[in-house]
């Protein structure tokens, strides 16, 4: 597939055609935000590696019902339930019903989140709530009701040598400070301790918990950064491997932290990011 990013350094970058091995058959999956940008990408991914999914959603159930179409075409099972990560209510609900649908849970993709910018001085309370609800507190919630799942059932042989995986979907912004966006820096930084915590906490019950944390991906939540020429120029300035992330880099890389190819892969965050991560303004200065 050629690339539709503006030319920048490099002349039509062509994506490579990966297949994704049916490596989590038999698993049940549940992605959260699931009907958007990452969520989608992840959701699809986890069916075509075999997985039945659960395809969360707060508001859009229409493109829901087409991804969760779409995950049937590959041959699993797949349903769209709605439900608000921040409400501890609709999440309990929301994990019944997969219970009830599905029988379990093995694979959690903890994606669901938003931004809410501001300069610090104007950034409403209602607008630091929000982001810490959806983007942490949301996280916490889910990955609650899921580990009561994996305790409860323990390690099934036949179906993954982990009593359970969670994939938290961190940001760069975990460890890179984001001026104007200090409820998300936050909101992730949250994200990296609460995995890390569960991690060790957790690792004796063979459940595995690990983050990802991409760097600019091309989805509706950034479409400013990457829209208009202009901005993916300066976008490119912080991405050592010019080029955008596009979705399915991140599906890709959740499949395998999601199967047992990762099973020794413990509390860690896996950075996809082009580089953004590794100060790509030294590449000239300091
Ligand atoms: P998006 O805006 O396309 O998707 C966000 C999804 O979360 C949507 O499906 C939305 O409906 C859902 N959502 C929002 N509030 C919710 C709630 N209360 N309950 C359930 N679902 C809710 O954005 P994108 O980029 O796909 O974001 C997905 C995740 O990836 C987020 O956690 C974001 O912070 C993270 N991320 C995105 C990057 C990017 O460059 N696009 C980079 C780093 C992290
Ligand atoms: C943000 C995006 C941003 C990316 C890189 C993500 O966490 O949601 O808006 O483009 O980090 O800065």
């Amino acid at each position: 597939m050629a690339s539709t990013s503006p030319d920048i350094a490099l002349p039509n970058v062509t994506m490579p055609k990966i297949d994704i091995d049916r490596v989590l058959v038999g698993q049940k999956a549940l992605v959260t935000g699931a009907n958007s940008g990452i969520g989608k990408a992840v959701a699809l991914a986890l069916g075509r590696a075999g997985a039945d999914v659960v395809v969360n959603w707060v508001v859009g159930e229409e493109a829901a019902q087409e991804i969760v179409d779409q995950i049937k075409g590959f041959g699993v099972d797949a349903c769209a339930i709605k439900g608000d990560v921040s409400r501890e209510d609709q999440v309990q609900e929301m994990f019944r019903e997969m219970r009830e649908r599905f029988g379990t849970i093995d694979i959690l993709v903890n994606n669901a989140g938003v931004q809410r910018d501001a300069p610090f001085d104007q950034m409403t309370l209602e607008n630091w709530n929000r982001v810490i609800g959806i983007n942490l507190t949301g996280q916490f919630l889910c990955a609650r009701e899921a580990v009561r799942e994996f305790k409860r059932r323990g390690v099934v042989p036949a179906v993954s040598c982990a009593a359970g995986k969670i994939v938290c979907m961190s940001s760069v912004h975990e460890v890179i400070p984001w001026a104007g966006h200090a409820n998300y820096a936050a909101s992730k930084g949250g994200i990296m301790m609460m995995m890390k915590s569960m991690s060790q906490e957790l690792a004796p019950h063979r459940i595995r918990i690990n983050s990802i944390g991409p760097g600019a991906i091309r989805t509706p939540i950034n479409t400013a950064a990457w829209s208009t020429p202009e901005a993916y120029a300066a976008l490119m300035k912080l991405v050592p491997y010019k080029r955008i992330g596009e979705p399915d880099d991140i599906g890709r890389a959740v499949v395998w932290l999601a199967s047992d190819a990762s099973d020794y892969v413990n509390g860690t965050t896996l950075y996809v990011d082009g580089g953004m991560t590794l100060y790509p303004g030294f590449s000239t200065g300091g």
